[in-house]
Order: structure tokens, then sequence, then C-alpha cells
């Protein structure tokens, strides 16, 4: 791939871990059950989590929310049972009492659960679609350190954007406050053509990872692809087509290639969720999984190179 070696050269960027291991591979992964839409309990989460292993051989899973469907009081335990880990992602905007509800419930998880929980996000995509302000973020972001660092000090606590929301400056502020970053980058929301989708997809994100450096003026940083992947299903987007020969190849060269780069990544995301609405006439939220609702793989998820 020497289009990713021109980019590294030109930016003088640091990959994390060039000298070392692979990255570690993550999935997100829903909350509710596909069939009825109800709140996964511990014993679902145990079957999903032994699926990924058994697929992906990842160990390492991202939710979004941490009281709704009390969703980390279920998880935790689950993690532990199987001998996972999770990044775990606190909703902060809605009603006015949400944000100290999904705080309370991941400074109880990490009572218990300290040694699952690989890290904590505040937010996702709040800057992305306007929700919030970098400062305000940057403030919750702090909020949530307090009380988080009372019972689990070692534990990070970031946020998860869009990469062009930290390329750009807009997330300066909860990067400088920020242990942990999450990039998303997705090629087929660049309306790539599949032909270049890993040059779109690596390039997005070694923009985000330099930047995040150069606020944190350092290049030894936490930082993870927070979400990536190519949909087998939906709607052309520009260039963009999604299918299952699309999304076997963006996984293969994609997301195995920055993974043997050193770079840690979460794939979004584990299952199909097919209950998801359309939006703008394009059904393509509800075609990410990399399995299907009955947890079988749509192509080979093994990485040769990791
Ligand atoms: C491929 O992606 C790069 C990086 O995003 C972009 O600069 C370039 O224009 C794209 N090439 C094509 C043919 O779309
Ligand atoms: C998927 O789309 C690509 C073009 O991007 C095409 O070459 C390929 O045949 C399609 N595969 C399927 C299964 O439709």
């Amino acid at each position: 791939m020497p289009s990713i070696i021109s980019i590294v050269k030109a930016s003088l960027l640091v990959l994390p871990a060039l000298a070392s291991a692979s990255g570690t591979l993550g999935v997100a992964l829903g909350i509710h059950k596909v069939n009825d839409q109800t709140c996964k309990t511990t014993e679902d989460f145990i079957a999903d989590l032994k699926t990924i292993k058994k697929e992906t051989g990842s160990t390492v899973v991202r939710i979004y929310t941490t009281s709704q469907c009390k969703a980390i009081a279920s998880l935790a335990p689950a993690l532990k049972a199987t001998g996972s880990k999770a990044i775990v992602g606190l909703w902060p905007t809605g009603t006015d009492t949400i944000f100290m509800e999904e705080t309370d419930a991941i400074v109880d998880a990490l009572k218990s659960y300290a040694d699952q929980i690989l890290g904590v996000t505040v937010g996702s995509e709040h800057l992305y679609r306007k929700e919030l302000t970098g400062e305000q973020l940057s403030k919750m972001i702090e909020t949530v350190q307090k009380r988080t660092k009372e019972v689990a000090p070692n534990v990070p606590v970031g946020f998860a954007d869009s990469w062009n929301k930290i390329q750009d400056g807009t997330a300066d502020p909860a990067v400088a406050q920020s242990d942990l970053v999450l990039a998303n980058a997705f090629s087929y929301w660049q309306g790539q053509e599949i032909n270049n989708g890993t040059h779109s997809f690596v390039d997005d994100i070694m923009q985000a990872l330099q930047h995040v450096q150069t606020i944190k003026k350092k290049t030894n940083v936490n930082f993870w692809v927070g979400e990536t992947n190519w949909p087998t299903g939906g709607k052309d987007f520009e260039k963009a087509i999604p299918n299952v020969t699309n999304a076997a190849r963006y996984w293969k060269e994609a997301i195995c290639g920055i993974l043997a780069w050193g770079v840690d990544t979460f794939v979004f995301e584990a299952f199909d969720e097919p209950w998801k609405p359309a939006e703008k006439n394009n059904d393509v939220e509800r075609h990410w999984g990399i399995m299907d609702i009955n947890g079988k793989p749509k192509f080979d998820l093994k990485c040769p190179n990791v």
C-alpha cells in the first residue's frame, strides 16, 4: 500500500505501535435483542461475546450507553465471565438527568469490574451532530473523570467522534482533556468507490491521529478507530456501492491493513440490526453487521497478518 507510506512520510506522523504488535480488533455491540428489541441480559451478552470471539478472535466490545437497558450492569458480568473487555460509552445528552444517570452507572460498574473496562467515552459523534461544542464536551469529560478516577484511577476517559471533527480542530478542547480518543471513519459515507476505500479510510484516520498527537504534544497517545466498516446492503452513496463483495474487500484491505499497522480499531458493528429505520429512503443502517442476525459471518472475518 504505497499510498499509506507516502501519507506517513508526508505528515511525519508516528504510528502507535509500528515496532511492536498488531492493533487490537474491537467490535461495536448493540444492547437490544434481534428478535423483539427488548434489552439484552447478561446471558445474551455472554452468547454474543462467545460468538464474536469464535468468528473474529476479538475479546473487546464497545457500547454507547450505560444506563439505558441497564446496559453496563448487564454487560460487565458477561465481560468477566468470558475474559472480555469493553470501551464503554456514556450518552450525555437527552433528558436533564441522563448525564448523571449514565455517569452513576459507569461509576457503579467500575467498583466491581474495573479490570473489564478498557476505557470510558463521553458521547458519540456529538460534535459531528453539533449537539455539543468542544468546550462543553471537554467539561463533561472532566466531570466524568472526577467521578471515575475516585474508584478506578487508571481507566482512561475520553470521547468518540467523526475523524473530520478531530482533524479540523472542533474537538481540540475535548482532545486536550481526554486520556483516550476514538475517531470514526467510513469510506462509504465519504462516497468513495471501493477501489479507493482503503486509501480514503487510512488517510482520514491518519489525519485525525496526527492532529491528536499535535494537540497532546506527544506521539504515544491512546487512540482507537472508534467505528469503521463497509455496509452489505442499502443504497449506493455517491460512488460507494454496498454489497458483500465490497465489504469483504474492505475488511481484508482497510481493517486488517490498519490493524497490521498497529492501530487499535473498532468495527461497526457485530450483528445486523434489521429494525433500524431507513433514513432518506436508504435502509443502509440495517446492514452494517459483520455477522447476520443469527451470528453467521457474512464473509471470512480472519485477518491474515494480525
Ligand atoms: C481517494 O481518496 C483520497 C483520500 O481521501 C482522495 O484524495 C482521492 O481523491 C480519492 N481518489 C478517488 C479516485 O476518488
Ligand atoms: C459489488 O459491487 C462491486 C462494484 O463496487 C461489483 O464489482 C461486485 O460484483 C458487486 N458484488 C455483488 C455480490 O453484487
